[in-house]
């Protein structure tokens, strides 16, 4: 809450982005006064047009700025309460401006920086997507360093870039004869709905449970193993898939052969499919929450029901 008892202004960094504009819905339907950080060029671009047009009949405020202006980001932050950053990957090393500008701005009463993936302190990837991921756990550092209150928000798998096509390259839709398994399909991994992740992000915002945590998008219906979704889409065409298991010293030297970024995300994939990185660790009260059981309120989608628009 502001001091007024109100809910939180939130600003939200890179929500025209594609998991941004997810977070600034969220939090403009939640009623928090919102404000979204734009850039010039962008309010100019008529792709993103129709896009702010619907931020505003949310009543979302747009603030132009940018990253890269030091002074204006500070002028920003000071007249909100929180912060979120949504920006991609290119600019995730640079929320190191993010975090000198709270720091000058004094009034953050939290931050959460762009993490939606998994939890980049509890990985075992290989080069490079180790040193990808690595930024975001150096912007922890430097977040924590400062006694800047955060919440990371591990969101793991956006339904959207996984399931469409059950991951298989090439594909627009799920695979109807054959499937690529990583590995031997055992590991579990974790599934959210865009808008999903968007709504348990917002109700962080305000929570004394959230700050200074993790939190863990792991809602009990979205954590399956690859073999488990290939059963689960079989059962709903309702014929079996031949299936093609890729052993993991061939995933790794995939991953070495594999030029920049194709490289980072079959080394993401290795750790998530192979490794298991989203559910090989228990989520323990000293540095995580699981947002569905603080919020049980909320009617997640689940991975069952995401497959079948695709039937
Ligand atoms: N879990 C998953 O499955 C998954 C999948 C993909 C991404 N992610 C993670 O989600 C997070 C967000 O990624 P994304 O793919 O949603 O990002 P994105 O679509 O690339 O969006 C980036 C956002 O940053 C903004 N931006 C770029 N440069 C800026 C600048 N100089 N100043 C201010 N804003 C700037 C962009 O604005 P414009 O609209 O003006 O360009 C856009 O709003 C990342 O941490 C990424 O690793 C997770």
């Amino acid at each position: 809450m502001a001091e007024n008892g109100q809910k939180s202004k939130v600003l939200i960094i890179g929500g025209t982005g594609y998991i941004g504009k997810f977070v600034v819905e969220a939090s403009a339907k939640a009623a928090h006064p919102t404000f979204v950080l734009v850039r010039e060029s962008t309010i100019a671009d008529p792709v993103k047009a129709k896009l702010l047009e619907s931020f505003k009949n949310l009543g979302v405020k747009f603030i132009t700025g940018d990253l890269y202006d030091h002074e204006g980001l500070v002028k920003a932050i000071k007249q909100v309460d929180v912060v979120i950053s949504t920006v991609g990957q290119m600019q995730l090393a640079d929320q190191s401006k993010i975090v000198d500008a709270i720091k000058e701005a004094g009034n953050v009463k939290r931050f959460f920086p762009s993490e939606f993936g998994v939890d980049v302190d509890r990985l075992h990837a290989v080069e490079p997507a180790k040193s990808a991921l690595a930024v975001k756990a150096n912007i922890r550092r430097a977040i924590e360093k400062e006694g800047i209150p955060y919440t990371y928000v591990v969101s793991n798998c956006f339904n959207g870039y996984f399931l469409p096509t059950l991951m298989q390259p090439g594909l627009t839709s799920p695979p109807t004869h054959k499937v690529v398994i990583p590995g031997d399909g055992h590991p579990k991994a974790i599934f959210n709905l865009e808008e999903d992740i968007g709504t348990y992000t917002i109700k962080a915002v305000d929570d004394p449970r959230t700050e200074n945590k993790i939190l863990y998008i792991k809602p009990p219906n979205n954590t399956y193993s690859f073999n488990d979704l290939v059963a689960l889409w079989e059962k709903k065409i309702g014929k079996p898939l031949e299936k093609l298991y890729v052993p993991e010293h061939q995933i790794l030297k995939d991953i070495q052969e594999a030029p920049l970024p194709l490289n980072v995300i079959l080394g993401l994939n290795h750790s998530i499919f192979v490794k298991g990185d989203e559910t090989n660790f228990e989520i323990e009260a000293s540095f995580g929450v699981e947002a569905s059981k603080l919020y049980p309120d909320v009617q997640y989608t689940t991975v069952d029901q995401y497959l079948s628009r695709f039937v």
